[in-house]
């Protein structure tokens, strides 16, 4: 895939990338594959064998894992600039989750032997994989103790700050991805009807806002 100085600017703005130099760059950018997924795509398979790692240039994707009883829990949403699909690749176990596209979605794909020879190749690219797993090795951390020891308003608060992310109205606030109050519920160990009632109590307090199916939070929390 040629790139470039414009390509090359464009893969710095990548969190992953960031601190690669451009010789460097320049070689990994030979290796990246560009693919595009449509919407409601599975481009990771739970329990499969892994042979691709991806960093998302535009769209956005869901993390999900499958509970006992059938259903899809969802652990994260990714979108532009993260990257997904590593872990298999680094310890050669089965996939640990599904990724599936919510919007239609463009990514850089990078096989098992390149990325590894990108890591071995560039300090930058090995620090930054490794910043990323700690984050959301802290992440989990923090959602085991909050299952454990918040109440569930407070694991719903939570959850919402942690999945806003997406800035609107001039940087007040920031919107959630669409969610149902099962999906929210998957996600902080409690019942549709526990969700219904504790969303409804942080609207009267106006510590949250709803738009259709995203929520909304005040950029100062
Ligand atoms: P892998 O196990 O190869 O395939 C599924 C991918 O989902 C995994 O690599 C990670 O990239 C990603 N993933 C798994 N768990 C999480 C999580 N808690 N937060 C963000 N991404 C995750």
């Amino acid at each position: 895939m040629g790139y470039g100085r414009e390509g090359l600017d464009s893969l710095k703005a990548i969190p992953l990338f960031a601190n690669v130099d451009d010789p460097h760059l320049e070689a990994i950018a030979e290796h990246l594959i560009e693919r595009r997924y449509p919407r409601k795509t599975t481009i990771v398979e739970e329990g499969l064998a892994g042979d691709y790692m991806y960093v998302i240039r535009e769209g956005q994707v869901k993390v999900t894992k499958l509970s006992e009883d059938g259903r899809e829990k969802i652990l994260q949403f990714l979108d532009g600039g993260d990257f997904f699909g590593e872990m298999a690749l680094l310890d050669r176990s089965p996939r640990s989750a599904s990724v599936k596209t919510l919007q239609d979605t463009r990514v850089l794909a990078l096989s098992r032997t390149d990325f590894i020879h990108c890591i071995e190749d560039n300090p930058a690219v090995a620090m930054a994989v490794i910043q990323e797993l700690s984050r959301r090795l802290r992440e989990a951390d923090a959602q085991a103790s909050s299952l454990s020891f918040d109440c569930v308003k407070d694991r719903a608060k939570g959850l919402f700050l942690r999945l806003a992310r997406e800035l609107v109205e001039e940087g007040a606030r920031r919107a959630t991805p669409q969610l149902t109050h099962q999906q929210i519920a998957d996600m902080i160990g409690t019942s549709r009807e526990t969700v219904t009632r504790v969303v409804k109590e942080l609207k009267q307090e106006c510590w949250l806002a709803q738009e259709g199916k995203r929520y909304l939070v005040a950029e100062a929390h």
